[in-house]
């Protein structure tokens, strides 16, 4: 007997506040699985517009004891389709079915051996023992109601349960974490062997049905956009332009805060290699003028916030007949942040173009709404945007502001410029820059120390170079950069950046400290 695909059109997961609900996600999709994230609390409308082809209940902090702890729309289990719950999830599906759940006498951290102890299909083509990686304080005890075991470890008798007849699946484990190296098999497994979910989401085809879809969306009508020249903009605005051609309005504003060779190379790649239609706007002396003697970092993040926002709306307002403003916003900034423990604090207010639509009155165009980064730079690729621009640090929206610390000025502008540009050769010519997230040069005009040069004594700058690994910026270690590699950036910047006589090197990770210092 051969059983029909699903008719869903994604496998869904409901948030339930897990650190690594994304990941989740973001593995599916390397299986080319297309899946999205809701919160725990989706409603019963929302998970069938959804119309996924199956559910996954995602870990999380909470404890299914806890009163008022979080539960999923009953809908979830009488939507007829397969639902895999990992870690809070397999204990909510437990708990459905009148099985006990208890706290562990040890909360159970690291690794583990996973012994297969039933036919799965969600182990199929699996060995018999797995390497898993557990992080819980909850575990089942008893299980009711025609769910049976699969796996097991040594501290967890239930590490998988599952009911063929309610296709209902548990694990205790976390299969999206590298530490569970065949962890996307049981994924895949859930979706393909479980769900019967076969389409395919590839870039090509992502390419394809998003031209269609902003050609329908956009008609003939005027779409302005604001360029940075990074990455994000840079893959939205091509992926436009393919689509409405010259109905594209690029905006690229010059804020006197970029480094040596940004404006350059988008002038140069945007507008003559991609042929964006493109205008320049040096503003400059605007933001350079109202930054002036301001040294609180939350204040130089308004200001700039502010006047970019001015100097666009000035721009899209010359365009005659513009209805959309296009970004390119990212599925991270889309997904709706699930908080189990309480609301978290701004740390800083980031500067992007999300406050402009409010103001402007324009229907927004987000072609890269759905994806994750990586996802992005496989699409630019797809686009034919060059290797180098797709693989360029990110660098925020408040540009060298937030790395001169305190008040900015040209000249110590200038000087950061010729640090920061030194910095990046020797990276690139060292092969490093490809291997870590970003790099960059602090300068701290207020600490100046004594050095010494030929037979005289010098008083000058300190700047601080910064290398940092991370997936996603929310989380980084400072790079191990080889030790020559930091003593040829730190004497080049000694001895060609006028007025800087020390180099540090910032070994913080994030948490505690931040990637950027302001
Ligand atoms: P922090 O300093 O918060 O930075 O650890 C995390 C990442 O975000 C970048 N960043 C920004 N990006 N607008 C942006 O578009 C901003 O205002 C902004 N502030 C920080 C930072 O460079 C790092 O990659």
């Amino acid at each position: 007997m051969t059983v029909a695909a699903s008719a869903g059109e994604k496998i869904l997961i409901l948030d339930f506040g897990s650190q690594y609900t994304q990941l989740i996600a973001r593995r599916l999709r390397e299986l080319e699985v297309y899946c999205e994230i809701l919160p725990y609390h989706a409603k019963k409308e929302a998970i069938r517009a959804a119309n996924p082809a199956g559910i996954i209940l995602s870990g999380g902090p909470a404890s299914v004891h806890e009163k008022g702890s979080p539960r999923p729309n009953d809908f979830v289990y009488e939507a007829g389709v397969p639902v895999l719950g990992i870690c809070y999830g397999m204990q909510l599906l437990v708990e459905l079915h009148g099985g006990k759940v208890v706290p562990s006498k040890k909360r159970e951290y690291g690794h583990a051996d996973l012994e297969i102890v039933a036919d799965s299909p969600l182990f199929a083509d699996l060995p018999k023992h797995l390497q898993v990686w557990m992080s819980h304080g909850d575990s089942a005890e008893r299980l009711h109601n025609g769910f049976r075991v699969d796996a097991r470890t040594g501290s967890a008798p239930y590490a998988a349960i599952s009911d063929e007849g309610k296709r209902q699946y548990g694990i205790q484990f976390h299969p999206e974490v590298v530490h569970t190296p065949l962890g996307s098999k049981v994924l895949e497994n859930f979706a393909r062997r479980i769900c019967r979910f076969e389409k395919r989401f590839s870039m090509a085809g992502l390419l394809e049905s998003q031209v269609k879809a902003i050609r329908e969306q956009v008609g003939d009508g005027k779409v302005v956009c604001a360029l940075s020249g990074g990455v994000d903009s840079t893959v939205a605005a091509t992926l436009i332009s393919k689509a409405i051609g010259k109905n594209l309005y690029c905006v690229f504003v010059d804020t006197g805060l970029l480094r040596h060779g940004d404006r350059d190379r988008a002038e140069k790649v945007l507008g003559q290699e991609l042929k964006l239609n493109l205008k320049v706007v040096d503003a400059s002396k605007l933001f350079l003028g109202r930054l002036k003697g301001v040294s609180d970092p939350e204040r130089k993040r308004k200001i700039i916030g502010k006047t970019f926002i001015d100097i666009f709306n000035a721009e899209a307002k010359r365009i005659k007949g513009v209805t959309f403003l296009a970004q390119g916003t990212l599925y991270p900034d889309v997904i709706e942040s699930v908080s189990v423990h309480g609301p978290s604090v701004v740390i800083k207010s980031h500067h992007n173009v999300g406050g402009l639509p409010k103001k402007m009155n324009l229907r927004l165009v987000e072609p890269l709404r759905m994806l994750f980064k990586d996802e992005v730079r496989r699409l630019g690729k797809e686009l034919g945007i060059s290797a180098e621009l797709l693989g360029l640090h990110p660098f925020p929206g408040p540009g060298l502001a937030i790395r001169v610390l305190g008040a900015v000025t040209p000249a110590l502008l200038n000087t950061l410029r010729s640090a920061d540009l030194i910095m990046r050769e020797e990276l690139k010519a060292s092969g490093w820059y490809d291997k870590v997230w970003q790099s960059f040069v602090v300068i701290l005009p207020s600490v100046r120390s004594v050095g010494v040069m030929g037979d005289g004594r010098t008083y000058e700058n300190t700047v601080v170079v910064r290398s940092v690994d991370s997936r996603d910026g929310m989380t980084a270690d400072w790079s191990r950069l080889p030790h020559d590699l930091l003593q040829k950036i730190s004497s080049r910047i000694v001895s060609e950046v006028k007025g800087v006589n020390r180099v540090a090197y910032d070994i913080s990770s994030k948490p505690p400290a931040t990637i950027e210092w302001e």
